[in-house]
């Protein structure tokens, strides 16, 4: 497979633990386990003290896929396939839908492998853009994007890198499309339940029958580490070629995180209190920030999500991120690794030492 090389996990391998703030984290704080572990029902703490470390059922825990299928309406527990967090199933949903030749609409900007994979496998990729005024997706170009050759519709919203949002008629209309032009709408879905600003969506799963609903326990649920991510979809010859995938990738499921994650799952009331607190507080910091420093950046609000994509009004923002984090070890995430022209950085807001991170960018002054 020949495949380039994914430029932001890249960059966060060579600095994520290098350094001192990473200002550009898309997950949310990480849960402690043992405070975790404190929100589990007995059934959960059950399964945790007699755990044993084991292969685990190649789909994912049954228990764990009845709560994941819970997040959505009509879906049953078979309609569900977890894996080794988000990333997994991008790949493998990619290579389930795509073959060379074939054709896919990816919006953009995007997590890299939501266009890159489709790009390995030989598929040719239209990309449409958002409109950087506001970071609106325009759904005619996508509709105008569709060709006989087309397979696959991929979408992410609350959409990263911006933390923009589409109103529900929108997410219709897509739907509408992908089901006119009989293709899958791949709808990844990690930032859901992080709305703040904007009506919370539909899900793909839930909408149509060749919908595909991306989601992972890495953002709103805190608990990146546990890597578990799935796939909700009620297409059953899909499931199955992507079952006879994941037997090449991780088979199965870590053990400890599947109990980790139900637990969570369970506790999602609690869980997402504690997440919406955090990004309440960090909002109202960036409001202030940016009203302080409207003369060097400007930002579209994120309205869901826990990143927003602000601009850099003078300088370069490479050459900016780069002493920032060479003299101060505050990480931002340039435009550039995300292949987007412009000077815009990824910023986020789900870690609780946001705070921190903010006041030493806004002590920064570059020298050049
Ligand atoms: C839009 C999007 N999709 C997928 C992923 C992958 O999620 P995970 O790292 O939990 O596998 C990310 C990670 O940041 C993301 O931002």
């Amino acid at each position: 497979m020949q495949i380039a090389d994914f430029a932001l996990e890249r960059y966060f391998a060579r600095w994520e633990f290098a350094v001192k703030h990473v200002l550009c984290a898309s997950d949310v704080e990480p849960c402690r386990q043992r405070d975790l572990l404190e929100l589990a029902d007995d059934d959960g703490r059950a399964r945790w003290d007699a755990l044993t470390l084991g292969y685990t059922e190649s789909l994912g825990l049954p228990a764990l896929r009845d709560e994941i299928a819970k997040l959505y309406p009509g879906l049953a527990p078979d309609d569900v396939i977890t894996f080794a967090g988000a990333e997994e199933g991008v790949f493998l949903s990619m290579h389930a839908l795509l073959a060379p030749g074939d054709h896919a609409v990816v919006v953009w900007p995007a997590y890299q492998s939501l266009h890159e994979v489709a790009r390995s496998i030989g598929a040719e990729v239209t990309l449409v853009p958002l409109d950087a005024r506001d970071w609106s997706l325009d759904v005619d170009a996508v509709a105008a994007a569709m060709r006989p050759n087309t397979r696959v519709i991929v979408i992410n919203f609350p959409h990263s890198p911006t933390g923009a949002q589409i109103s529900a008629e929108q997410f219709a209309r897509l739907v509408a499309i992908a089901e006119l032009h009989g293709v899958h709408l791949f709808s990844d879905e990690v930032y859901r339940l992080l709305e703040h600003d904007a009506p919370r969506l539909p899900t793909a799963a839930a909408e149509s029958p060749r919908g595909m609903s991306l989601g992972v326990m890495s953002k709103a649920y805190g608990l990146p580490g546990v890597r578990i991510g799935w796939i909700a979809t009620r297409d059953r010859g899909l499931r199955a070629r992507l079952a006879a995938l994941k037997d090449y990738t991780t088979i199965c499921n870590s053990a400890p995180s599947e109990i980790l994650a139900l637990i969570a799952l369970r506790a999602h009331e609690r869980v997402l209190a504690r997440t919406h607190a955090i990004i309440g507080e960090n909002l109202a910091l960036l409001d202030d920030f940016f009203a302080r420093n409207a003369g060097r950046f400007s930002w579209v609000r994120p309205r869901a999500g826990s990143v927003c994509f602000p601009t850099l009004l003078d300088g370069d923002i490479d050459t900016f991120s780069s002493e920032l984090v060479e003299r101060d070890g505050v990480l931002l995430l340039p435009a550039s690794q995300f292949g987007y022209r412009g000077n815009h950085f990824r910023l986020g807001y789900g870690r609780s030492d946001m705070g921190a991170g903010l006041a030493k960018l806004e002590a920064f002054r570059p020298s050049r």
